[in-house]
């Protein structure tokens, strides 16, 4: 049969996806979200999805469906979510019935705990699944014009990705590099643990948003513009992220100690992530503060804001808040938690970030909250002990 790919979410970085593969693959668009999947086969009805590149050319193609049907899942070969995090479960869960053995399942960006997710909502059948962490989208990419066409600003040179269980790497980045043709370079990550706790957004979007807006530095009144959000960091927020990356640190080196020869290579500082990911594009790489001032990459973009009586009020339930703290820092938190690690710098931005999201996740510092299970907490997800996580998460415990 023809190889057959399934992309879904109905977003920016979905219609590009979808536009890019259906032009060499059979591809088919699915969304689960309200009725967007309609809307979007609507929008397209006869014509071709334009596709226009970095360098101005325009790729045409067209997907063989647009639609909300999981089980169209049973004829595919690979299943790509390019979707905000918070989404993934449901797409886990509604394919599951339908899966074929050896499909593989890739998440881009994964954010944190993805493999464990995708272990817990597939039960019995993940054992015959490949999963595929990506640690970001290749692309920084907009839709210009909704459902027709997208444009893509700019591709990556490298990302990387880990795949679950490790054996099936090979195969399963080969396929994926085809898909995304040349452009991005995909890199070979040791494990998902290490995507899991490299993840920058878990650290950068809830850290800069507790150092501009939390009590300890803002005094609640609108301001006259919405501030920078990343040349705007300043030496508090700097004391923030590092203190939580630092945190994230101690995590890694905690995990090494209990597994066996575990490479968490990959889950870097949040300074190193910016030396990888924006080698050139930095001014000053003296400190982590001047690597987020002086990014040309971030120049100009701003806290999420939303306007007051021509003043401006932080929108704290922003994804940076509602999707970086349930599928990123819940998973690291949780974890410190099982391995019995001490994050008070995580801690004091989960309990003010919690609040602004209207989730319960801690209560005295300890994961207990009543939402946990809507988060990618260990605990959130049935784990509670460091056995049960690495069992879950296919590392070998050190004997
Ligand atoms: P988007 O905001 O355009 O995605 C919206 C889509 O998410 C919707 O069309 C729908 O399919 C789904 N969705 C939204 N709310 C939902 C809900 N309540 N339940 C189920 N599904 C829902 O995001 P975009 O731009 O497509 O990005 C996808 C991911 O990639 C995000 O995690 C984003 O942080 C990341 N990313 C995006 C970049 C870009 O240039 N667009 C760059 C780097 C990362």
């Amino acid at each position: 049969a023809e190889f057959t790919v399934l992309c879904c979410g109905g977003g920016n970085a979905a219609q590009v996806a979808t536009g890019l593969f259906a032009v060499r693959y059979k591809t088919i668009a699915v969304s689960f979200f309200a009725d967007e999947a309609a809307k979007w086969k609507d929008a397209l009805g006869d014509a071709e999805f334009e596709l226009t590149t970095p360098g101005g050319g325009v790729m045409k193609s067209k997907p063989k469906d647009i639609t909300n049907d999981p089980s169209v899942a049973k004829d595919a070969d690979l299943i790509l979510l390019v979707v905000p995090s918070f989404a993934h479960g449901e797409y886990f869960e509604k394919f599951a019935p339908y899966m074929k053995p050896g499909t593989i399942v890739a998440t881009m960006p994964a954010r944190s705990g993805g493999d464990i997710l995708f272990a817990s909502k597939l039960g019995d059948k993940a054992k015959d699944m490949i999963f595929c962490g990506f640690e970001t989208l290749p692309w920084a990419c907009r839709f210009t014009e909704w459902g027709k066409k997208a444009t893509i600003l700019g591709t990556k040179n490298n990302i990387l990705a880990a795949v679950t269980p490790v054996s099936a790497t090979k195969k399963a980045l080969a396929k994926l590099q085809g898909l995304l043709g040349v452009n991005p370079q995909v890199l070979e990550s040791p494990n998902n643990l290490g995507i899991s706790l490299r993840n920058p957004g878990m650290i950068v979007h809830p850290g800069v948003m507790y150092g501009r807006w939390s009590p300890e530095s803002w005094d609640g009144n609108p301001k006259d513009e919405a501030p920078l959000f990343y040349q705007g960091v300043d030496d508090f927020t700097e004391t923030v992220l590092t203190g939580m990356t630092d945190e994230v640190q101690l995590l890694c080196r905690k995990m090494e100690e209990v597994a066996q020869g575990l490479d968490m290579k990959d889950a870097c500082t949040l300074k190193q992530w910016y030396l990888d990911c924006y080698d050139g594009q930095m001014k000053d790489t003296s400190s982590l503060k001047a690597c987020m001032n002086t990014n040309a990459a971030y120049d100009g973009l701003k806290h999420p804001c939303k306007e007051v009586d021509g003043k401006f009020m932080p929108d704290l339930k922003y994804r940076y808040l509602a999707e970086d703290i349930p599928t990123g820092l819940c998973f690291a938190k949780g974890l410190a938690e099982i391995v019995g690690l001490e994050t008070p710098t995580i801690d004091k931005v989960m309990k003010w970030g919690q609040e602004c999201i209207g989730l319960e996740i801690m209560v005295d510092g300890k994961m207990t909250g009543k939402d946990l299970a809507k988060t990618r907490a260990p605990q959130g997800m049935g784990i509670t002990t460091l056995e049960a996580f690495l069992t879950a998460s296919k590392i070998e415990a050190k004997t």
